[in-house]
């Protein structure tokens, strides 16, 4: 269930005995790496509490369509836009016979009337009233209208609630939740974890002054958007930049090379591509004054020492993810750009001139020459968003090519 992961489902709860699996259902649907939010008919709360859904979802459970302070959060039209699919589990016969004639009488019929995203029905209900003209005609009718858009998940056959045996039956909620998974397309990094560094650090002198370098973050923020459209779980490690988290990324603020490190090496357990673009500041500061350092004399003198090098120490970790550097050179860019691949015994290195104006740092175009073991690629000027796209497909394949080279090594070794 790859596919689900960043993925925005908005849950519908209807009234009806099966609303007591929607629980499970949530609790799958995180599992898979989506973001769940809920919307409860009143009926839905006699079978199950809202609390209950806030607490798996870890979002507050929307219920009443004329509340200000909900609509004030997040409002209907809000929760429309916000769902990549609007998945509607248990959906009772009450229900689909209001979402036919186009009724926006609660909150969930409104959202309904309101989403572009795709609509999925899990139908449950007694098998007669499944059976009745009525109910099908009601289904029929959505089907005309909706279209591609409207998706049947069920129900299915078998003893009910009620003591009766027949159709109507909801489907078990991993069978709904593959389903789902199903309506997404695989992207080339589903189900990985991409940790990212990016932006300038900043080594403090005095309360007031620090060392640091003119990385906008740009670059480190279009990798970490790439690879969250390319499917994967992602979280950006920030140095102090002007710029917005991007959606559905996790972002890390910290401050100086040592704070980085820290936070890079709290990712690793589960790190699958670490990417360094943050433009780390090679040394700080010896001592850092307490107090204000005062203007005296016309030369000062400060002692500068060596920080950690993030990359190196990620990249000879156990366990150790597949490790990207960035390589900021002014001069002889292969020479150098190989000799950080080999020194910081990194899988690939993203080198690029940052003498030139127009590219590298702070300019919203980049150009790069990647470089692994084997090989090189060129990538002319472009826009940093475009490259990173095209950056995150070569990562994939590399990473994809790594994975297959592990596996037959450690299958030899076992032989
Ligand atoms: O942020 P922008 O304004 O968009 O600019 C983008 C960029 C020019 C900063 C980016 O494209 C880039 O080149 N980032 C790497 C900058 C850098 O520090 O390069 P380096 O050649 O000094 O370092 C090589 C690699 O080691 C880098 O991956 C760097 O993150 C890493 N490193 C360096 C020092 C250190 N102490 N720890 C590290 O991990």
């Amino acid at each position: 269930m790859q596919q689900l992961a960043n993925k925005r489902i908005l849950l519908g709860i209807t009234g009806g005995i099966a609303a007591y699996k929607a629980a499970e259902l949530v609790r799958i649907l995180k599992k898979a790496g989506a973001d769940v939010r809920v919307v409860m008919t009143s009926g839905a709360m006699e079978f199950i509490t809202p609390l209950t859904l806030q607490a798996l979802s870890g979002n507050t459970v929307h219920h009443a369509l004329l509340d200000s302070e909900a609509e004030a959060g997040m409002g209907h039209i809000e929760l429309a836009k916000w769902a990549d699919l609007l998945l509607i589990a248990p959906a009772s016969a009450n229900f689909i016979s209001r979402l036919s004639q186009g009724m926006g009488d609660d909150l969930l019929t409104t959202i309904s009337l309101a989403t572009d995203a795709p609509l999925a029905l899990a139908p449950a209900m007694n098998q007669a009233m499944w059976r009745d003209p009525i109910t099908q005609d009601n289904i029929g009718h959505l089907i005309d209208i909706k279209g591609s858009k409207l998706y049947m998940f069920g129900p299915a056959e078998g003893s009910q609630a009620c003591g009766d045996t027949g159709p109507g039956r909801m489907l078990e909620p991993a069978e709904i939740a593959l389903a789902a998974a199903d309506l997404f397309e695989t992207g080339l990094l589903s189900g990985q974890h991409v940790v990212i560094t990016a932006g300038p650090t900043r080594e403090a002198l005095d309360p007031v002054r620090y060392i640091s370098n003119h990385s906008s973050g740009k670059m480190g923020y279009a990798m970490a958007i790439a690879a969250r459209d390319a499917g994967a779980r992602v979280t950006l490690i920030s140095g102090p930049v002007n710029l917005p988290a991007p959606d559905r990324v996790q972002v890390i603020d910290v401050v100086s090379a040592r704070e980085m490190l820290e936070a890079s090496l709290a990712q690793l357990d589960d790190c699958d591509i670490f990417i360094a673009s943050a433009a780390v500041a090679d040394y700080r500061p010896l001592n850092v004054a307490n107090q204000k350092i005062k203007k005296s004399g016309e030369t000062i003198e400060l002692t500068l020492v060596k920080n950690p090098d993030i990359i190196s120490t990620v990249a000879s970790h156990q366990p150790r993810p597949f490790s990207i550097g960035f390589a900021a050179e002014t001069q002889d860019l292969d020479t150098y750009a190989r000799r950080k691949l080999n020194e910081k015994n990194l899988d690939m290195i993203i080198a690029n001139d940052v003498s030139l104006a127009d590219i590298g740092f702070n300019s919203d175009q980049n150009a790069v020459t990647v470089f692994w073991a084997e090989s090189q690629q060129a990538f002319e000027p472009r826009s940093k968003s475009s490259l990173a796209g095209d950056l995150m497909e070569l990562i994939a394949h590399q990473f994809q090519q790594y994975r297959k080279d592990k596996a037959a090594t450690s299958s030899q070794e076992q032989e």
